[in-house]
């Protein structure tokens, strides 16, 4: 399926068919130039908005070996063009490294132990206690519209859950959560770079963060800052400046990714209508089984992450038969990959059921998404609970007018105009 290593048979730019991406179509359905490019250029190189040219990665096979080549860095030090660009080539999460360094910018060994660390107290058990509260705020949540029998399930639903949660799970006080609520609706709206308004609230977040991480040292608690404060690995512990940066790392990578799993996932059930009549029936039956996978195929389908998979090149790599020099970015494209009929049978359909699904949506290797269980329960949680609150949920908006946030980082719905029944 790919060309042999070695190989170089494309030529450097690609045919002249090339679909045009990152236009308002992109946005809206990325699929068709997806399958274009799987197809004749799988391994793409573009430029960018911001001006820089990457690698795209589209099939499945190079999506994955390129997730765990060790000679693909994380560092944006590695990136060719940094010093021409001043660190600023307007890859996803290249500008944040000016701001700090976490799990998501660096590699072994300094990943290494700080990965350990965290996994110390952000553990799949901590999450499984959390599920009664994420039942809760679910549930508050749609009070607050129910009565309404309309919403707009991003602004009033999708956006909040994940960021109350993750507040409550870190243990940042309920008086204090909407700030972050706040905040947090600053730098989705505006995305991008801490520039202005967005600049601020990450300076208010970073700044809140520390001091409740200097607090929770004086007085721990049960809660996640203080599990950070207290993990500890052959007696090294995180420095407060490292605790800092892992809880806001945690809400940066855990929140807009959310947010979408529960928005792309709920429009894609809407938009199916037998898949999701299936799913409302199993679970009325009291089963979990078909909500569990269906997540899985939710995210393989039309998952959040699209381009914010950088990768940096410290030495020359063949890719997909294709030669990337050391310094070149690289962009694997997990919404492509995990729409690869190489891999999966029947790629473009939604099947809740689907068993054979190794999707690439939380990432693969040492990345592999931490929150990966926290992400799981929010969007199992809050997919079962709307279905079987509101009654005859349906779109209030025709899919041709829902406007999708422009491509690059994250795929996701402006607002999910819905109405329903009297729900209960
Ligand atoms: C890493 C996806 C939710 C925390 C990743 C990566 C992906 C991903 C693709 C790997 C990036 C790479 O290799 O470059 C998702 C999706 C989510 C989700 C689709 C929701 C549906 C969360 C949540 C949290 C979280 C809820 C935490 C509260 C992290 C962290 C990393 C990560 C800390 C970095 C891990 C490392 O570098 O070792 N995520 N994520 N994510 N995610 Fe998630």
């Amino acid at each position: 399926m790919n060309d042999s290593p070695g190989t170089d048979p494309a030529p450097d730019t690609a045919p002249a068919a090339a679909p045009e991406l990152f236009t308002w179509e992109f946005a809206t359905d990325p699929y068709p130039a997806y399958a274009w490019l799987r197809e004749h250029s799988p391994v793409h190189r573009t430029k960018l908005p911001s001006g820089v040219e990457a690698w795209l990665v589209t099939r499945y096979a190079d999506a994955r070996q390129a997730l765990a080549d060790t000679r693909l860095s994380k560092n944006p030090a590695h990136h060719a063009g940094s010093a021409n660009a001043k660190g600023k080539t307007g890859i996803p999460g290249e500008r944040k490294a000016e701001l700090m360094t976490h799990l998501l910018n660096i590699d072994p060994p300094d990943h290494t132990r700080l990965r350990r660390l965290v996994s110390k107290a952000f553990t799949p058990r901590r999450v499984a206690e959390f599920a009664p509260r994420v039942q809760e705020l679910t549930d508050r949540l749609i009070d607050g519209f129910i009565e309404e029998g309309k919403a707009d399930l991003i602004h009033d639903f999708a956006f909040p859950l994940p960021i109350y949660a993750i507040c409550d799970l870190l243990g940042v006080p309920r008086e204090d959560q909407d700030d972050f609520r706040d905040w947090a609706g600053m730098m989705i709206r505006h995305g991008g770079g801490p520039r202005g308004g967005v600049a601020r609230s990450v300076k208010k977040m970073r700044g809140y963060l520390a001091e409740l991480i200097h607090r929770k040292r004086e007085n721990p608690g049960d809660d996640l800052i203080s599990g950070l404060i207290r993990a500890s690995d052959h007696g090294e512990h995180l420095s407060e400046n490292e605790a800092a940066a892992m809880a806001f790392i945690l809400l940066f990578a855990g929140f807009e990714t959310t947010v979408n799993l529960i928005g792309n996932g709920t429009y894609a059930l809407l938009r199916n209508p037998s898949q999701r009549e299936r799913l409302e029936r199993s679970l009325a039956a009291g089963e979990t089984d078909l909500l569990a996978t269906g997540i899985e195929e939710l995210l393989r389908y039309d998952g959040p992450v699209e381009l914010a998979t950088w990768r940096y090149a410290t030495e020359p790599v063949t890719l997909g038969g294709r030669a990337i020099a050391a310094g070149d970015p690289v962009l694997v494209v997990l919404a492509a990959a995990d729409r690869d009929p190489e891999r999966f049978q029947d790629a473009d359909t939604l099947d809740l059921a689907r068993s054979d699904n190794q999707h690439l949506g939380y990432g693969h290797g040492i990345h592999y998404c931490l929150g990966a269980p926290l992400a799981r329960l929010e969007g199992q949680v809050a997919l079962a609970t709307l279905l079987r609150r509101l009654p005859d949920l349906r779109l209030a908006a025709d899919p041709a007018d829902l406007r999708w946030r422009g491509g690059l980082i994250m795929r996701g719905l402006r607002t999910l105009p819905v109405e329903f029944g009297p729900g209960h």
